[in-house]
């Protein structure tokens, strides 16, 4: 399987990356995004050391500029004819402060909503040329706040780091309920869209981020068994990116997690599952993204549901 996986230099992308490369199956091929040239260089010799023949690559995005993001898919289109999976993983966590990205967007809406929402629209055409059926698996979890602050989407006003990750957290869902509303309803079964929340927390590079009381707290709760490591993390999330196209399109439009050694189905929110909230929060994103080709594929699909 040939697995594009957004931040996997770092916590539970990195987790996927080294399960999956440890397969030592030469069919699977691991291209990971991310900021930095160094990092991703040195994730790819970590991964491969001890199956050094395989064919894994890095593309750099920071996504915190949709500029680097149409480059990345330029680069991912000149590269690859075809993809098997994405997953959509990197995030910003814990920050100190509300920041802006150069398109003018609170980090936490671009880095893990609107940069995936314009990466993902770009790739879907080599998704679909996938022989083993082709799948976005995004990284997603239940949140306390279970809405879009449509008044403030960019958060000037009520800012605070949870606020950020919960509403990109609810975006996410959104933007995957629509999509596998948009295959389905044109009756297309060759793609599947599924969440997945991890049922405990993963001891990742946020421990680093973090500020020192809240460090403590946490190695508190490790020893009580609260963490798993980005490896276990890893095995548990791989069946998903290697099982079968059919097994696949079963958890399509859920939101599943994994619990008594088996994948089990959440139930979903009423907020996510709103068709008109999906249809405003795609609108939104397409003219937040401001990009030609992306209207393009985005109007493509909207037609091609409607069965024009
Ligand atoms: N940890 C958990 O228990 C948990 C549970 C549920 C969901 N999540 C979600 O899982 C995702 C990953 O979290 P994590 O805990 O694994 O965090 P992490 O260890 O901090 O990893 C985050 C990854 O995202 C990348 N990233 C951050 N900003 C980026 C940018 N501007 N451009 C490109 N890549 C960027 C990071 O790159 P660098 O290596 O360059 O920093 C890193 O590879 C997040 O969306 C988080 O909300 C985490």
């Amino acid at each position: 399987m040939k697995i594009l996986i957004t931040g996997g230099t770092n916590g539970m992308g990195k987790g996927v990356a080294q399960v999956l490369a440890g397969q030592s199956d030469p069919a699977h091929e691991i291209i990971i995004l991310c900021r930095s040239e160094q990092l991703g260089e040195e994730t790819i010799r970590e991964i491969t050391k001890d199956h050094g023949s395989y064919k894994h690559s890095i593309v750099l995005c920071d996504l915190t500029k949709l500029s680097d993001v149409k480059q990345a898919i330029a680069e991912i289109h000149e590269k690859h004819t075809y993809l098997d999976g994405v997953f959509v993983n990197a995030g910003l966590g814990y920050a100190a402060e509300r920041t802006v990205t150069e398109d003018g967007c609170e980090a936490h809406f671009q880095v893990n909503y609107l940069s995936h929402f314009m990466l993902c629209l770009n790739l879907l055409s080599l998704l679909e040329k996938s022989e083993q059926g082709g799948r976005i698996i995004f990284n997603v979890t239940k949140t306390k706040q279970d809405h879009i602050c449509w008044d403030d989407l960019q958060m000037t006003d009520n800012w605070a780091f949870e606020k950020g990750i919960h509403q990109a957290m609810v975006a996410k869902r959104l933007f995957l309920q629509k999509l596998n509303y948009l295959y389905r309803r044109r009756g297309d079964l060759s793609l599947s869209f599924i969440g997945f929340q991890i049922s405990k927390t993963v001891w990742s590079n946020q421990l680093n981020i973090i500020p020192a009381y809240m460090r403590i707290m946490a190695t508190l709760m490790k020893f009580l068994g609260t963490f798993i490591s980005i490896e276990e993390c890893g095995k548990i999330m791989m069946p998903l990116f290697v099982e079968s196209a059919d097994d696949s399109l079963q958890k399509s439009g859920k939101l599943m997690t994994w619990r008594e050694d088996r994948f089990r189905e959440m139930e979903e929110d009423a907020t996510v599952l709103d068709k008109e909230l999906q249809d405003r929060l795609w609108q939104t994103s397409l003219e937040l993204c401001s990009d030609a080709r992306t209207i393009q594929i985005a109007e493509h699909l909207e037609r091609q549901s409607q069965g024009a």
